[in-house]
Parts: C-alpha cells; structure tokens; sequence
C-alpha cells in the first residue's frame, strides 16, 4: 500500500537529531516550559513574521485561546465555514459562544467572503450579533483574507484565522501568520509540520494579547503559576515535542517545496481524470492535503475500495457539512443554501500527499483512480465537473 502520508521516511531523515534532542531534555529534565519551548517559540515566530509565538497543546487549544484573547463572550457569533473540520467550529460553543456557518468557494474550497453579508443576516435574524470571523486555511491553502479582512473591517469584527493545516503557505507573499489579527496552528503528527504528539501554536503582533494567552495557557496565571488573575486552563507545548518540532523546522522548507513538486506532479496525471485542487492568485500552499473533486454522481465509496484494491488509500476530508452534524444544527447557517459545501461533502477525495511521494507512486495513483472511475458509473464527463 503506497502511504497516505510518510511520517517513517522523513524520521528516518531526522532521527539522530531528535534523538540528541530527546536526550537533552531527558539530561535536563524540564519537561514542562522547558528552554527548548521558548527556542521554537523564537524560531516559529520568525518564521511566521509574527512577534510574538506561543506554543500550546493542540491546534484546538490555539483556537481558544485566541478566542480568549479577542474576549469572546458567551452569546457571541462567530463566522466560520462550514467545510471544515470540527475544531474550527466546536470551539466557540465550549466558551458558550455561537458558531455561524457560511459558504465556501467551489474552486478553493476556502470560506467564500461572498457570503458574509449572508451569515451576518441570518445571525441577526437569529438574535446573534457577530464579532469575528474564523478563517480556514483548507488543505494547505489560506482563505481570502484580502477580502475577509475587508468585510470585517467594514463590519467591526476581528478575524482568526485557523491555519491548522495551511502553516508554511502564504498569500500575496505575506506568510500565514500575517494574515489575520491572530493565527492558529496545530502539530497534530499528520499536519505539515507535526510533533510526535499533540501540539499548536498561536501567532499574534498584538503584545497584551500574547501576553494574556501566556497567562491562559497556565490558569490565567499572573506573576507566577500560583497567582491566578483569569480563568484559563492547562495548555502547554511539551518539552519533548518543542524538540522534535526543533529538527522537523530545520527540514520543513525543504518539505514544502517537495509537496509543490509532488502538488505539480498530480495536476498534469489527473488531467482527464479528476478535478485538482487550484491555488488562487498570489497563493502557496502547504499541501496537507491533495484533494481532488470526483465526477458528480461517482459511486466514491465504490472509487474508494477500487483504489484499495490496487493499493492506493484514500480519505474524504469531510463527508458531512458541520451545520449538518447533530450537536451544530441549531446554529445560525447563512441564508444562500450552503450549495457548494454539499456538493463538495458529497464529491471530494483526497489521495495520498506527503513530501517523499516518488513519481512512480503519483502515476500509480493517477492510473487507479482512472480505472476505479471508469469502473465506478460516473454520471458525467470532465467537461460537467470543472
Ligand atoms: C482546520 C483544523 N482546525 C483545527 C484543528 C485542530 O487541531 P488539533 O487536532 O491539533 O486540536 C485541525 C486538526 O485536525 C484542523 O484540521
């Protein structure tokens, strides 16, 4: 089976240095806040052109605590697309906060701001009034901040965005980092850049603020951890992955220029076949995913357990609209019919993407999927599902 993602060779590649890592944490022994988590700090930072990094738990802790640290308040909407994965959305509710669920673009399947007037009105006629909008940085690539930032500013609300899996990509040569008031990141292992573990970070210029989520990360902790200021919670990077963040950071550029070559590769093999994934102008993506749009009324289960068959995994990054999941139906939905995220719930796949993908791999995958699709009873030709 050709792997979904490569985590295997690309530790081989940085063994020895986690390993020197590892064993300078284990000779020091400050496991919690230890040097190695302000080092990454610095170093992801500036790699985000941010001033100020702090590193947390998980990417859905980075969310809350920037939530925190904009002062959502329990009642308050928060606009967010409803093609994403749980995280985006389930944080608002766990500060008592509403999630309001917009549109997304069918081409880069990122938060549609055409559709903010929309998730404002149907907010309000919910009695909800919006004070910020989450971004998503789907698969890799960031949203139209231009445009979202220009709605919000016209409106009053700030925006966060959620570049979970979009960390190392940029727009319009502004880095993820610079693209919203505040930036969310997850080292989930399977993220482009991933720990051995859980993990986030959150990038912000703003300096109360940094300093309020370092409070909030440890109990709302004032001077020391025992002088408690604000309600907060436990929400730190370990030592142990601040190290293996440390080599996997040294390689990371060198990764993301592989996931263009192994993006770029896809793109000419499934010509004909599927509908690739396209960058809007002035974007790059980090390439967490390569996902592709299936023609509409493909059997993609049948597609999927073909592929299977031939070796070739798959995953469909996300089957089921967040506003349509059970605990999120009540919640505000932008009054345009959210067309776009089920017919993209419906129709997406996403095949294997990592940065040690060899050409060989790629035309495997781009001769199985076209086997499975001429097997699989499509409805239509390529001309109907551009
Ligand atoms: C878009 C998005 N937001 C948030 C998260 C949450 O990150 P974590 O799993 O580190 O909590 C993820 C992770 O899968 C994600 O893909």
């Amino acid at each position: 089976m050709i792997p979904f993602i490569d985590l295997a060779a690309q530790q081989a590649r940085i063994r020895d240095r986690i390993e020197a890592g590892f064993g300078t944490v284990l000779d020091h022994g400050a496991y919690v806040m230890g040097p190695e988590v302000a080092a990454i700090e610095a170093r992801l930072a500036e790699a985000a052109g941010s001033r100020h990094c702090v590193s947390c738990s998980s990417g859905t802790d980075a969310l809350i605590l920037a939530l925190l640290a904009q002062g959502l308040r329990p009642g308050q909407g928060v606009i967010v697309p409803s093609f994403t994965f749980a995280a985006s959305a389930e944080v608002m509710p766990v500060l008592g906060a509403v999630p309001v669920f917009a549109e997304v673009d069918p081409v880069t399947f990122n938060l549609d701001p055409a559709s903010l007037p929309a998730a404002m009105a149907a907010a309000r006629e919910s009695g909800i009034e919006p004070v910020g909008i989450i971004g998503v940085g789907l698969f890799g690539q960031p949203a139209d901040y231009a445009a979202i930032g220009a709605f919000a500013e016209a409106e009053g609300l700030w925006v966060v965005d959620d570049a979970a899996q979009s960390f190392g990509a940029s727009l319009n040569n502004m880095p993820v980092g610079q693209l919203a008031d505040i930036t969310c990141t997850s080292f989930f292992p399977a993220k482009p850049l991933g720990c051995y573990g859980d993990g986030g970070a959150v990038f912000v210029d703003d300096d109360a603020k940094a300093e309020l989520m370092r409070s909030c990360r440890v109990h709302g902790m004032g001077k020391n951890k025992y002088e408690n200021i604000r309600i907060g919670m436990t929400a730190r990077l370990d030592t142990l992955q601040a190290a293996v963040l440390d080599a996997k950071l040294d390689i990371f550029e060198d990764e993301l220029d592989r996931r263009q070559t192994v993006a770029d590769h896809y793109e000419a093999l499934l010509d004909g076949i599927a509908v690739p994934p396209r960058l809007a102008a002035g974007a790059t993506s980090s390439w967490a995913q390569y996902t592709v749009k299936l023609p509409a009324g493909t059997d993609r289960d049948a597609v999927m357990a073909a592929l299977k068959e031939r070796g070739v995994p798959s995953a469909i990054y996300y089957p089921v609209p967040m506003h349509r999941q059970p605990p999120y139906q009540s919640y505000p939905v932008s009054g345009c019919g959210m067309e776009v995220t089920a017919d993209l719930c419906s129709r997406v796949l996403a095949l294997p993407m990592h940065p040690y993908l060899d050409y060989a791999q790629q035309q495997q995958v781009a001769a199985a999927l076209a086997t499975a699709l001429g097997n699989s009873g499509a409805s239509g030709g390529m001309q109907e599902i551009a």
